[in-house]
């Protein structure tokens, strides 16, 4: 399936592209959003990060029928810091994140995230992570499982889908994504089984957290985006589930809101009170209106959350 960008215009507009400045997309994905910066700027630069070669391979003709201004970088969003600062690059005024899986991605079989059509147990973004899909589900105990089909899939039903697992695979090796879809359906209570949706999404979505290690690299991103930014710079992130919303959430809430003193002791309110550097663009995050949500089912869960840093 082609990649529609979600909150293509929202994104857009919330990131206010000024011509000539630096802008820093860090899920180049198929190029949507970054084509978008691109087409605004004049005499600006993009940088644009993906783990996937593939991503890169098919985005880039797309961004060069757009301009020549950019640089495709081909790391984890993790260290974005230092890859900008290998390039002589201490701020931007612009940083946007569009989280998760490209719906390409998702839907090749043979990239092993679909719980729907049959391929190799893989889950990797980045094809050179060493453990995939299939060491975890092999090799991880079962306590370990369970703690991250319930944490990362926050699935009611993660004991016993854990103890499922490890029953399966001491017969055979569970291989495929519909081998384990299988175990998995197989393994829910009939109530959470009579639920909407695919009964292995949310132990599906658990392990492809913890195979990209997801929320520590959006952890590491999160903290990097302070010091990168430039007075009237913007920062602008689309998550896909609630874990992911927790922690942009908080980050942004630490940045946007005043440090609080020690209310015990009033003449520490004064000192420690400190006015913050960013401003809170969405007090609520943008969700996609009726007509995206019709059209772009990946748009259903998204949610929007932007700041900027306070300048002249
Ligand atoms: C949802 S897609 C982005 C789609 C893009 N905005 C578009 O319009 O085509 C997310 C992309 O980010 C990449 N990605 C996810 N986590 C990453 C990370 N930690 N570092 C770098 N790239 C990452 C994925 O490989 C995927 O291509």
């Amino acid at each position: 399936m082609e990649h529609v960008p979600v909150l293509l215009k929202e994104a857009i507009d919330l990131l206010d592209v000024k011509k000539d400045g630096t802008y820093v997309d860090l899920t180049l994905g198929r190029g949507g959003h970054s084509c978008a910066i691109l087409s605004r700027l004049d005499k600006g630069r993009l940088f644009a990060f993906d783990v996937d070669p593939t991503a890169i391979y098919e985005s880039r003709p797309r961004l060069e029928s757009v301009g020549g201004n950019f640089e495709i970088i081909e790391a984890n969003f993790a260290k974005f810091d230092s890859e900008l600062l290998k390039r002589g690059v201490t701020s931007v005024d612009g940083i946007l994140a569009d989280l998760g899986v490209s719906s390409p991605d998702f839907d090749d079989e043979k990239r092993g995230f679909s719980y729907s059509k049959d391929g190799p147990l893989d889950m990797r973004m980045d094809p050179s992570l060493p453990v995939s899909a299939r060491d975890v589900v092999n090799r991880y105990d079962e306590r370990r499982l369970s703690d991250i089909i319930y944490r990362y899939g926050e699935d009611p039903d993660a004991r016993r889908i854990a103890r499922a697992i490890v029953a399966a695979r001491e017969e055979k090796e569970i291989a495929t994504t519909l081998e384990l879809a299988e175990i998995i359906k197989e393994a829910k209570s009939p109530k959470e089984r009579a639920k909407k949706g695919h009964p292995a999404k949310q132990a599906f979505q658990a392990i492809r957290i913890e195979v990209n290690h997801e929320l520590d690299v959006l952890e590491a991103m999160l903290g990097e985006i302070p010091g990168m930014l430039a007075p009237k710079g913007r920062a602008v992130v689309i998550t896909f589930h609630s874990l992911e919303d927790r922690l942009v959430k908080r980050a942004f809430r630490s940045l946007t809101r005043a440090k609080q003193g020690n209310r015990n002791d009033p003449s520490s309110l004064k000192s420690d009170e400190k006015e913050p550097e960013f401003i809170d663009l969405t007090p609520h995050p943008l969700v996609a209106g009726e007509e995206e949500r019709k059209e772009n089912r990946r748009s259903l869960s998204s949610k929007l959350r932007a700041i900027e840093r306070k300048g002249d």
